[in-house]
Order: C-alpha cells, then sequence, then structure tokens
C-alpha cells in the first residue's frame, strides 16, 4: 500500500495562494508524487476549485467539512455535492478542532461521515483522545467509541468509495510536541485492532494515519512504524519547502 501524506490546511490560504503552493510542491517534486507515496491535501472550501485544477492528478482534493443534505435551507453550509462540483473528491471529519472548537458530538460526526460515502465521497475520519482521558487510562473507551459511531454506515458503501482513519491525539495537535514512536505504536495497534471490530473483513483494506505535530524531522521515523500508513500533517503542510520534505522522508 502507497504511504499517504495528507495536508490539512485548516484555515489557511485563499485560492491564490493554494494555487501557489501546490505549484511550487510540484516543482519540488518533479511534477508527480514519488513512488510509494499517495498525496491528499485539505483544503477551505473557498480554494477547492482552484486547488483541484491545479494539483490535476498531483494530489486528491478533499474539503474539512461537509453538511449531511443535499441541499436546503442551511444558511452557511456546503453539501457533498458543492464539493464535488469543485473538483474535490474527498473530505474531513470528526477533526479534534471540529469536536472540541466547533462542539461536534460523535453522533452528528457519525451523520456527516455516513452521509458524505452515501454521497460519492472519500471520507478521512479523524479520531483521538485528549490528554486528561489519556492520563484517566480511557483510551481504548474513546477510540473505540469515535470509531463504532463514526463508522456506523452500510459497510457496502465502502466497494465504492475509499475511507481512512486518522489517530490524532488531540493534546499533539498544533503543540509541537508530536506524541513518541512508542505511543503512536502502541495506540495504532490498539485502533488496527478496534477497526478490524467495527468493520470486519473490510478493516484489512482501510490505512490508517498518524497526525499531531509531523514535521520533516520525526515523519520518516513514524512512517516506519507497524500499523502506521500514512501521516496527517497541519502546521507543517503550508510550506512547500516543508512539506515536500515529509512527502519525501
Ligand atoms: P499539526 O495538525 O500537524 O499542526 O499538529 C495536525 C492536524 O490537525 O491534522
Amino acid at each position: 500500500m502507497n504511504k499517504i501524506i495528507a495536508a490539512n490546511w485548516k484555515m489557511h490560504k485563499t485560492a491564490e495562494e493554494a494555487e501557489r503552493t501546490i505549484n511550487k510542491m510540484k516543482e519540488l517534486l518533479g511534477g508527480k508524487a514519488p513512488a510509494g507515496r499517495e498525496i491528499i491535501i485539505f483544503a477551505p472550501f473557498t480554494a477547492l476549485e482552484a486547488s483541484s485544477k491545479c494539483a490535476d492528478g498531483f494530489a486528491s482534493i478533499g474539503a474539512q467539512n461537509l453538511y449531511p443534505a443535499s441541499h436546503g435551507a442551511f444558511t452557511g453550509e456546503i453539501s457533498p455535492s458543492m464539493i464535488k462540483a469543485c473538483g474535490a473528491n474527498f473530505v474531513l471529519t470528526g477533526h479534534s478542532e471540529r469536536r472540541h472548537i466547533l462542539h461536534e458530538n460523535e453522533k452528528e460526526v457519525g451523520i456527516k461521515t455516513a452521509f458524505a460515502l452515501e454521497n460519492g465521497l472519500n471520507v478521512m475520519l479523524c479520531i483521538g483522545e485528549t490528554l486528561e482521558e489519556r492520563e484517566s487510562g480511557l483510551l481504548s473507551n474513546v477510540l473505540e467509541r469515535q470509531l463504532i459511531l463514526g463508522t456506523n454506515f452500510n459497510h457496502g458503501l465502502l466497494d465504492n468509495a475509499r475511507f481512512m482513519i486518522a489517530y490524532e491525539p488531540v493534546w499533539a495537535i498544533g503543540t509541537g510536541k508530536s506524541a513518541t514512536s512508542q505511543d503512536i505504536a502502541e495506540t495504532h495497534k490498539i485502533c488496527r485492532s478496534l477497526i478490524g471490530k467495527c468493520l470486519g473483513e473490510k478493516a484489512d483494506s482501510i490505512p490508517l494515519l498518524y497526525g499531531g505535530s509531523v514535521k520533516p524531522a520525526n515523519a520518516g521515523s513514524i512512517l516506519l512504524l507497524d500499523n502506521v500508513d500514512g501521516v496527517l500533517v497541519g502546521g507543517s503542510s503550508l510550506e512547500a519547502e516543508q512539506f515536500c520534505p515529509i512527502i519525501n522522508a
């Protein structure tokens, strides 16, 4: 399986800035993803169309959120068909900033995930515990609950759509404090077995990524760990000069 290197640009970059970053990445990588690597970029809604046109086969483009309805009176929201019309084919669900800053609950994350898959989008579902949960011994319980509710959809949908999980400990996101290799290896082992429990025979084809303060200096060793099929990168994905060494790690 190719290692998946995903960028989460969060609330950064206008369409023009996104285009400039993707062009720089293409220049640094010789126009295509290196062998053994797949690139996905989660761009803000307003940069989706420009990013898709610019990426054109070099990377897949995804949105960072969706609303689980096809259309209607939902001021400020964006549907899967609007995302697809911009040329994007992925979406992130359950990112910790949406769970903790925007107060999306586990049930809502599950509804969005199911709706995205039902409407032809590939999904990267993010899960992860807070420091308090980890320190109270609740790690497995939290991950299991997030995975059960996040995979509460007709698993037959996975025959036609791609589905990935990103494990991102909340305490390691945007803090500069990455989990240790041992933390990542241990937790990915737990996640793998929980994914098996939730998705049965479909589980083996589901990539499991790590996210949280991934940078050029630690990406190589993280990608070598068992059960790590890729990385989801926030801060270090914003500049091509930082992100390309991670892609090549
Ligand atoms: P970070 O963000 O790499 O800046 O820690 C990761 C993420 O939020 O997906």
